[in-house]
């Protein structure tokens, strides 16, 4: 067993059901009690040390020990395209997004670019994510490898696309079929993997590849509990306008994956900036779940994005970093960048604290993913999936920790100030990623 000492900050309680502060655990001098990467205990760090005079302590002097973050959106084949501004969403995709999936048709270059993109979430901290895969299969295989060797908590698919963008990204519902099944085959369940069914958009998915989707979740191995769908949902008015003229037939967006029975508690939308109330009531009634992306939705200017209509309908939300629209993978940026934008919605906008930024970053997450039961806080039974932000000594960000009246008043420092930067160390079911020297252990 190993006792970890810091500033041990969760929130295994909900802030949008009540008053934030009471979904929030704090304690300044906390403890985390871990035995085989699972929390055995968890609180003052006094009384854990008392109940456990002999076990190993490990200090992580400064700082804050949250929750290992949870990105429910976000794509591997972009992780060398951030930063293309200037651009609404389709032009983007055409000029900057899919000319750099195109080059993930090579293995070898996929293989470097999943190292990339794994080494990437770990270094921001992130623990869970459910990834946005690759139009190739072969990229899905390392893909999965690598995080299957890291031991990350990866959710992700084959992205399916049959019509509408570049032809080299297009397959067809037959090959869509058996290519997921083959991937379902070699890694749902395997470890810490599972596979995510994930038709690209509807804009770029035929109603027979929609078809394909829902056979493919409804015949998963171990039943229809099992596997997850995702995929994107009115992030941009042009984009809600075309897939209103593709699809005639239905009565709103939602309605196209809702007609394949692609819409319930095992659903998560990304984006859905332009949702109406029909669509909202839908998903609550579902329990599907949506991917808030403020850093993509602010650089493709798709919109500010209605949490509060969400949280009204009973709409569970979570953070991606939608990487590449997205301008960087470290969660407590996209935390900050969703409190800009309610703040910016005047009264139409949901006020924001410090917990509810936790949350969205971590147990949000692992509620939307289904795995909230093994990650996404640190009570006792769950996994340690961890992160330790401290901040170089003499910066702002050390100042600020300093001038902090309390945990709650930490946390939001550190949303605000906090870069990937200051992420010190990862843990993953208890073992320390190797990235710097181990933490003094007295
Ligand atoms: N809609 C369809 N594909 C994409 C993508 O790669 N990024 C974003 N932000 N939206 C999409
Ligand atoms: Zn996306």
């Amino acid at each position: 067993m190993t006792l970890f000492r810091a500033t041990v900050i969760d929130t295994p309680g909900d802030p949008f059901a009540g008053d934030p502060a009471d979904a929030l655990a704090a304690d300044g001098d906390g403890g985390v009690l871990v035995q085989d990467g699972i929390i055995a205990a968890r609180g003052p760090f006094g009384s854990l040390r008392a109940a456990n005079p002999h076990e190993p302590v490990t200090e992580l002097i400064g700082g804050l020990l949250l929750p290992g973050f949870v990105d429910t959106h976000v794509h591997f084949p972009q992780i060398r395209a951030i930063g293309g501004l200037g651009m609404p969403l389709l032009d983007w995709l055409e000029r900057c997004a899919l000319p750099e999936e195109s080059r993930l048709a090579d293995p070898a270059y996929a293989e470097v670019v999943a190292g990339e993109f794994l080494d990437g979430l770990l270094s921001c901290g992130t623990t869970t994510a459910l990834v946005f895969g690759s139009h190739f299969a072969p990229a899905m295989d390392v893909l999965f490898a690598d995080a299957q060797l890291r031991g990350l908590n990866v959710t992700a698919g084959l992205v399916l696309s049959d019509r509408i963008l570049r032809e080299d990204l297009l397959c067809t519902p037959e090959r869509a079929l058996a290519e997921s099944r083959d991937l379902i085959e070699r890694w749902h369940g395997k470890d810490r993997l599972r596979y995510a069914v994930t038709p690209r958009f509807s804009l770029s998915a035929s109603e027979e590849i929609l078809a394909v989707c829902m056979e493919l979740v409804q015949d998963a191995p171990g039943g229809r509990d099992d596997i997850w769908f995702t995929s994107h949902l009115n992030e941009n008015l042009a984009e809600v306008a075309a897939v209103a003229d593709l699809f005639p037939g239905s009565d709103h967006y939602l309605d196209t994956y809702h007609r394949h029975g692609l819409v319930t508690a095992r659903s998560v939308f990304a984006h859905n900036v332009h949702a109406s109330d029909k669509e909202l009531a839908m998903m609550g009634e579902a329990g599907a779940w949506a991917a808030h992306c403020p850093t993509s939705n602010s650089a493709l200017g798709s919109g500010l994005f209605p949490m509060r209509r969400h949280i009204e309908h009973g709409v569970g939300v979570a953070l991606g970093s939608d990487v590449g629209a997205g301008t960087g993978l470290f969660l407590p940026k996209e935390g900050l960048q969703a409190y800009f934008m309610q703040q910016l919605l005047g009264s139409d906008g949901l006020a924001l604290t410090p917990v509810h930024l936790l949350y969205l970053a971590t147990r949000a997450g692992a509620l939307a993913l289904g795995l909230s039961d093994r990650v996404g806080d640190f009570s006792p039974g769950k996994e340690f999936d961890a992160v330790w932000l401290r901040p170089t000594a003499g910066s702002t960000y050390a100042v600020n920790l300093d001038h902090a009246a309390d945990t709650t008043d930490a946390l939001a420092r550190t949303f605000a100030l906090a870069t990937p930067a200051d992420v010190t160390g990862v843990w993953l079911r208890g073992e320390r990623v190797a990235r710097e020297p181990a933490a003094t252990v007295v």
